[in-house]
């Protein structure tokens, strides 16, 4: 059911943690499956990501999205962390069961949350970048399926 890469790196998940005075800070969680994710930016003055780390409350897939998604976005630029979308993370991790969509969106949106905290505490605008729903993902009402 599950690629060997999901089973990698929900057996093995790779940047576990918290960051200490972290630069952003996004918590995101589905009402549905009541997961929680939170991640944990440190961005640099040319603002680069230097380092990466998240705390899941969640489900084998939640653990590995989050893992694959620190991964991508560690080293690299905000502009080119906005392309870390729930596809590119699915896609590194080699696909997941359609059930299990929805877990690789919390990651997308985990990132998206906490770069919107670093925008807004070093009051600038990331382009493309919208304002989290909330800190509890309300986006699955009437019945919709990922
Ligand atoms: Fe909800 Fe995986 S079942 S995040």
């Amino acid at each position: 059911m599950y690629s060997d890469k999901v089973m990698d790196h929900f057996e093995n998940p790779r940047n576990v943690g918290e960051i200490e005075n972290a630069s952003g800070i996004g918590t995101v969680g589905n009402a549905k499956c009541g997961d929680i994710m939170r991640i944990y930016l440190d961005i640099d003055d040319d603002g680069v990501i230097k380092d990466c780390k998240f705390k899941t409350f969640g489900c084998g897939a939640a653990v590995a999205t989050s893992s694959m998604a620190t991964e991508l976005v560690k080293g690299k630029s905000i502009e080119e962390a906005m392309k870390v979308t729930n596809k590119a993370v699915m896609e590194a991790l080699d696909g997941l069961p359609p059930v299990k969509v929805h877990c690789s969106l919390l990651a997308e949106e985990a990132i998206h949350a906490a770069l919107w905290d670093y925008a807004q505490k070093n009051g600038i605008e990331i382009s493309g970048l919208q304002k989290p729903k909330s800190d509890i993902h309300e986006g699955e009402e009437d019945g919709e399926e990922y």
